[in-house]
């Protein structure tokens, strides 16, 4: 089964970038311990990341398309961006929001995502380790659905 896993505008950052709230692990160890995991669990896992939002929307229609299933962080646009919330009403496949960090226990702008509503689940504040949970749901839930 395919999952893209697919990552909003800053996380290119990751390893970097506020590592007090994000961690040390960077973009391309979560890239490899994603894909790894995904073969471990007989999943086919692309990991992507865009810092431009019509990027991230055609991936999105393009999840529709195919029928991927897709694990999300919208980043930034989890608070704001309709457009991507529509794109993610069109999925077929359920979809996973995940945070790294706890967005309830953070600023007030940030603990409204526009997204929650038409996801399946979020999984927020458990670091990377949401990105590999999430992937572990969406293989157990493979032939469910
Ligand atoms: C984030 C939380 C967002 O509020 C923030 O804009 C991000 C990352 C997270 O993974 O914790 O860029 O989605």
């Amino acid at each position: 089964m395919k999952v893209l896993v697919l990552n909003g505008v800053n996380l290119g950052r990751l390893g970097t970038r506020q590592v007090d709230v994000y961690g040390l692990t960077s973009y391309a160890d979560l890239v490899q311990s994603c894909v790894e995991l995904g073969a471990e669990l007989g999943l086919d896992v692309e990991v992507r990341q865009t810092d431009a939002e019509h990027e991230m929307i055609g991936w999105i229609h393009e999840a529709a398309d195919t029928g991927a299933a897709v694990v999300l962080n919208p980043a930034a646009w989890s608070h704001y961006s309709i457009a991507l919330r529509d794109a993610c009403a069109l999925l077929r496949w359920p979809l996973i929001e995940v945070h790294i960090s706890n967005i309830h226990a953070r600023e007030e702008f940030r603990h409204h995502s526009v997204i929650s509503a038409v996801a399946r689940g979020v999984i927020c504040g458990l670091g990377i380790e949401g990105y590999h949970l999430a992937l572990r749901y969406v293989a157990a839930q493979q032939g469910r659905e």
